[in-house]
């Protein structure tokens, strides 16, 4: 995959980025220059490794040797408009170019590409691969229906005016599945996978937030076929009132004028927008009309529990186990997919330090000697659950999981 390539390739563009910056905040210009020049060398190798992008990444590589050749100038220009500062001993008059007549404008243009690079280079970052698959998630097999139809049709030959999703939102209690569900709707199309935090991008890029996502829709269109997936929905679309966030606000309509023009361009590169929320109430109107697609993602019913206490206790022996009956006290205790796993988690240690009462001094062992070693394992039976089930509470209410129910009846589809 491209991103397995290129990946290292944009730590280092990040780390000389970050030090052209440095060295030029500190008036250095001779490291500056060598950093710039270090930025236009491995544009070019990007250039070589993404053939789809040369073009692109050749005319960076050009700006960057313009930073080389101006940034003595920029430095000693800054320096003259500083008093007391005028002769600094960077050594800035050797540098190539410093005889030019540097224009006004190259200052500009200089940061604003240092601005783009990284703006790209945080887009490519937020890249990750997704191994999950459909059948990692148990139940919810109403909802993994839905996404895998909108998935389908967005991929598949079809006339014009079939024009599939671009974006689903999905609603629910927290622990869910529904970040896992985004894990595996990317996994199994092998799909670019951009996994976003939404309040972490808008602390991020506080004041640059609108650029931020053109940066990070135009990776993900360069990576197709994508998911771009957005945690915390709720971060960025809170209704418009009482929302005071100069910030937030442009991110969002930056962020709904991209949805926009996936659904309006007619292209065959499949990009898919999901985002999660465990508070929909809470969302702006015009954020909603660009989800049409809001799928409840609910607490697993019996069935579910079942699967999934399965999925996570899969490879050791539960034969003496009453599945179902498990499952029915996860149901009246109110258990998310999250809250199974931590009782499975939980009912397995306490298996395992009923077997091996002696771990603590086997940690004494020289690694070499541990590793020959073998933990010792039986078969689970109910005891180890229940007093797991002490331990573990969900923090949901009734009352609250009928205000899920109510949205979905008014919003939901
Ligand atoms: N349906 C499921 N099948 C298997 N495991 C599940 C399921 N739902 C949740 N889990 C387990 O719980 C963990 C948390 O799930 P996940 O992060 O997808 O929840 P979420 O809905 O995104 O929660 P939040 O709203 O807090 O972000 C998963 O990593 C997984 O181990
Ligand atoms: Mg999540």
């Amino acid at each position: 995959m491209i991103v397995d390539l290129t990946g290292p390739l944009f730590s280092s563009l990040e780390a000389a980025t970050k030090e052209y910056k440095e060295a030029k905040a500190a008036g250095d210009s001779g490291k500056a220059r060598k950093k710039a020049l270090e930025c236009s060398r491995i544009m070019k190798i990007l250039a070589e490794k993404v053939p789809a992008q040369k073009q692109a990444y050749l005319e960076r590589a050009g700006k960057w040797e313009r930073n080389a050749d101006n940034v003595g100038n920029a430095i000693q220009a800054r320096k003259a408009a500083t008093p007391g500062k005028a002769s600094g001993k960077s050594g800035a008059g050797r540098e190539r170019g410093e005889g030019r007549s540097g224009s006004g404008s190259g200052n500009t243009g200089n940061s604003e590409i240092e601005k783009e690079d990284e703006l790209l280079t945080y887009a490519e970052s937020l890249i990750s691969k997704s191994n999950v698959r459909w059948n990692d998630i148990g139940g919810l097999s109403e909802v993994k229906h839905l996404m895998k139809e909108t998935i389908a049709i967005a991929g598949l030959q079809k006339p014009a005016s079939i024009k599939p999703w671009k974006g689903i939102m999905l609603f629910g209690p927290p622990g869910t599945g529904k970040t896992l569900l985004a894990a595996a709707a990317a996994g199994s199309l092998d799909a670019t996978f951009f996994d976003i935090k939404a309040d972490k991008v808008l602390s991020k890029y506080f004041g640059e937030s609108s650029k931020m996502i053109s940066a990070l829709y135009g990776a993900a269109r360069k990576h197709s076929p994508s998911i771009v997936f957005i945690d915390e929905f709720d971060a960025i679309s809170l209704s418009r009132e009482g929302d005071t966030s100069e910030s937030s606000r442009r991110l969002l309509s930056s962020l709904l004028s991209e949805l926009d023009g996936l659904q309006d361009k007619k292209s065959d590169k499949l990009m898919l927008t999901l985002a999660a929320t465990n508070t929909p109430w809470d969302m702006d109107p015009a954020v909603l009309s660009r989800f049409p697609r809001r799928i409840k993602v609910p607490l697993p019913d019996e069935t579910a529990s079942r699967e999934i206490i399965k999925l996570h206790i899969k490879d050791l022996d539960y034969s003496k186990l009453d599945l179902d009956s498990l499952a029915e006290t996860c149901i009246e205790k109110l258990y998310s997919g999250r809250d199974l796993q931590n009782l499975c988690q939980q009912a397995i240690w306490n298996m395992v330090r009923g077997e091996n009462r002696d771990l603590d001094s086997l940690a004494d062992l020289p690694y070499k000697e541990l590793k020959e070693r073998q933990l010792k394992v039986t078969s689970l039976n109910f005891d180890y659950f229940e007093a797991a089930f002490e331990k573990i509470r969900s923090p949901l209410t009734k009352a609250e999981l009928e205000k899920y129910d109510k949205w979905n009846e008014e919003f939901g589809g």
